[in-house]
C-alpha cells in the first residue's frame, strides 16, 4: 500500500511542505478521530484530467476512532472518489469554509452528520478533512460535550494552519490517548474540568482535592510544560512521578484562537508500568554489563599471574610458552571488555580489532618496528562467533608480526614491515585476510600438519569450532611476497 506521500506525490500537485504538513496531521489526528467519536478521511485534489472535467479527489488517509466502532468498513485509502459523490468536500473546498451536513455512507441506511474542514497551509486549501459522525448513544453526555467542544477548537486551527504544530515531535507511537484521561486548561491555567481518569491519574499522583476553577500549581502540582505550552504556544510533554512507584505523563497541546492562546488540553497517561518494565530491563542489562566485566578483570588477574610466573622462569622456552599463553588470555578479555560497554548477543567487531591491534603491537612489536593496518570492518557479529574469531586474528596477526620480519633482509635496514588487515563480509561469511611483506613461509611448511600450538589453535577454531576455511600462501616476489593468510567463516557460525 502507497504511503501518504508516496500517494500525494504521485496523484496531486501538492509541494514537499504541504505534504509535509499533512503528513504532521495524519500523525496526531487519532486525538481529532477519538475527540469526536468519528471516522476521519482527507481528500485532495487529484492533479489528473478527469472524464467529467471537474478534479477528482483522492483519500490520502484514513483515521477510525478507538471509541466508537467504525462507519467505514473498507480501506479508501488510495480511491479516487467523484466530486458529486462529496459534494459537501467540493463546497469546502471552494468556499474555504468549514461545511456541516449529511452523507449517505455505504453500510448504513442512514445519512450521518459529516463536517468538512479546509486543511490550510500557506495561506493555501491543500486538502480537506472530512469527519463522518457515527450515531450517538444517547444525548451526549458532560464529556462528550467537551470533548466536542474541544475538536471543534482544533478543527478551527486545521483550518488557521496553526494545528498540526509546525515542530516535529508533536506525536508519535506514545502520545497518549483520549481515553487515558483529559484536563482542560482555560486561558489563565486553571482547570476547566477533568474527565474520570485524569482524575485517577491526579488521585495517584496524591492530588485529591476538586481540581475545577484551580491551576494546576494550586493544587500542588508542578508541571512546567502546562505553563510553557500557555504562555509559548508549544505542544509539551512531561513526566510527573510520585515516589518510585507512579509516573504519569503529561501531554499539552494548546489550543489557539486568532494567534492566541485560550487553553491547554492536557492528555495524561499512567505510565508507572511501563517504567517499571523499564528498570527491570535496564537492571538486566547492567547485571550483564557487570558480569562481563568480571569476567574481563578475573581474564585480567590470570593473564598477570601468568605474565609475573613468566618472569620468574629462568628456561628461556617456559618464558615464551607462558607468555604466548598470557597473550591467548588477553585476547578472550578484548571481547568481554567490549560487551561489558555494550552488552548484547551482537558486538561491533571493529572495536574488538582494534584492540586487538594494539594488544599484538603490545606484546611483539618491540622485537623490531612493524606497521599495523586495518583496512575494511566486519560490522556487527554474534558474542558467540566473536570471541573465538578474535582468538584466532591475535594468534595471526601475532604469527605475521612475529616470523615474518625475523632476520629479515639481512643488513637492509630499509625495508619497512607491514602487516595489512583486510576485513569484509562476503556472501554470508565474515572474510579476514592477513597479509605481511616479510620472508615468506618456509619450504617445508603445510597447514595441515603443525606441530606447533599457535597455528593448531587456529585451525582448530577456524575448521572445527566454526566450519570455516583457512588458507596460508606465499606472495609471489613480483607482487610484494611475503604471506597471505585468508580465513573466511560463516556468519552463522556458533561453536
Ligand atoms: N606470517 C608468517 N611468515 C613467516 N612464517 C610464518 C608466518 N606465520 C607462521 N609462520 C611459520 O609457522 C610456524 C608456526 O607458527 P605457530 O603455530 O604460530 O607457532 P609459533 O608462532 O609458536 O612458532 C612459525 O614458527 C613460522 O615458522
Ligand atoms: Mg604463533
Amino acid at each position: 500500500m502507497a504511503t501518504l506521500a508516496e500517494l500525494a506525490s504521485q496523484r496531486t500537485s501538492l509541494d514537499d511542505s504541504a505534504i509535509d504538513h499533512l503528513l504532521r496531521l495524519t500523525a496526531s489526528w487519532s486525538l481529532l478521530s477519538d475527540l469526536s467519536f468519528s471516522d476521519m478521511l482527507l481528500m485532495a485534489k487529484v492533479d489528473e484530467p478527469s472524464s467529467h472535467g471537474e478534479p477528482n479527489f483522492v483519500v490520502l488517509g484514513q483515521m477510525r476512532p478507538n471509541n466508537r466502532s467504525t462507519l467505514i468498513n473498507d480501506d479508501l485509502v488510495g480511491t479516487t472518489q467523484r466530486p458529486d459523490a462529496w459534494p459537501l468536500v467540493r463546497l469546502a473546498f471552494e468556499s474555504g469554509n468549514r461545511i456541516v451536513g449529511e452523507v449517505k455512507v455505504e453500510n448504513i441506511d442512514d445519512t450521518v452528520p459529516v463536517w468538512c474542514v479546509p486543511v490550510r497551509f500557506n495561506g493555501r486549501i491543500v486538502a480537506i478533512m472530512a469527519r463522518l459522525q457515527g450515531p450517538l448513544r444517547g444525548p451526549a453526555s458532560l464529556y462528550e460535550q467537551a470533548y466536542l467542544s474541544i475538536f471543534e477548537r482544533l478543527c478551527s486551527m486545521v483550518a488557521d494552519s496553526t494545528f498540526p504544530y509546525r515542530e516535529e515531535d508533536v506525536a508519535g507511537p506514545g502520545l497518549p490517548r483520549v481515553g487515558d484521561g483529559i484536563i482542560l486548561i482555560d486561558g489563565r491555567g486553571r482547570v476547566e474540568f477533568a474527565t474520570p481518569n485524569a482524575t485517577n491519574a491526579l488521585h495517584r499522583l496524591g492530588i485529591y482535592a476538586p481540581s475545577e476553577g484551580h491551576t494546576l500549581r494550586e493544587l500542588g502540582l508542578k508541571v512546567r510544560v502546562v505553563e510553557r505550552s500557555l504562555e509559548f504556544a508549544f505542544p509539551a510533554m512531561e513526566e510527573v512521578d510520585r515516589g518510585h512507584d507512579v509516573a504519569i505523563l503529561f501531554h499539552c497541546v494548546p489550543l489557539l484562537e486568532h494567534g492566541l492562546v485560550t487553553g491547554v488540553v492536557v492528555l495524561l497517561r499512567d505510565v508507572s508500568d511501563l517504567r517499571q518494565l523499564n528498570r527491570l530491563v535496564l537492571n538486566k542489562e547492567a547485571a550483564v554489563r557487570e558480569v562481563h566485566h568480571r569476567v574481563k578483570n578475573n581474564l585480567q588477574t590470570i593473564s598477570s599471574l601468568l605474565r609475573l610466573q613468566a618472569r620468574r622462569s629462568d628456561e628461556p622456552e617456559t618464558r615464551i610458552a607462558l607468555g604466548e599463553a598470557e597473550r591467548r588470555v588477553r585476547s578472550i578479555a578484548v571481547v568481554h571488555e567490549v560487551l561489558s560497554r555494550e552488552p548484547g548477543e551482537e558486538v561491533v567487531f571493529d572495536e574488538i580489532v582494534r584492540s586487538l591491534v594494539l594488544l599484538v603491537e603490545d606484546t611483539v612489536l618491540a622485537l623490531h618496528p612493524v606497521d599495523i593496518i586495518v583496512n575494511g570492518e566486519l560490522g556487527t557479529l554474534s558474542t558467540d562467533l566473536a570471541t573465538p574469531l578474535a582468538v584466532a586474528l591475535a594468534e595471526l596477526l601475532t604469527n605475521a608480526v612475529e616470523h615474518a620480519f625475523a632476520d629479515f633482509g639481512g643488513d637492509d635496514n630499509d625495508h619497512v614491515g607491514v602487516v595489512t588487515l583486510s576485513l569484509r563480509q562476503e556472501g554470508g561469511n565474515a572474510i579476514a585476510e592477513i597479509r605481511d611483506n616479510g620472508r615468506g613461509l618456509g619450504e617445508d611448511f603445510s597447514l595441515d600438519v603443525p606441530t606447533s600450538l599457535g597455528l593448531s589453535i587456529v585451525r582448530d577454531i577456524i575448521r572445527a569450532q566454526l566450519h570455516g576455511t583457512i588458507e596460508m600462501s606465499n606472495v609471489p616476489f613480483a607482487k610484494g611476497g611475503g604471506t597471505l593468510v585468508r580465513v573466511a567463516v560463516p556468519m552463522t557460525a556458533r561453536p
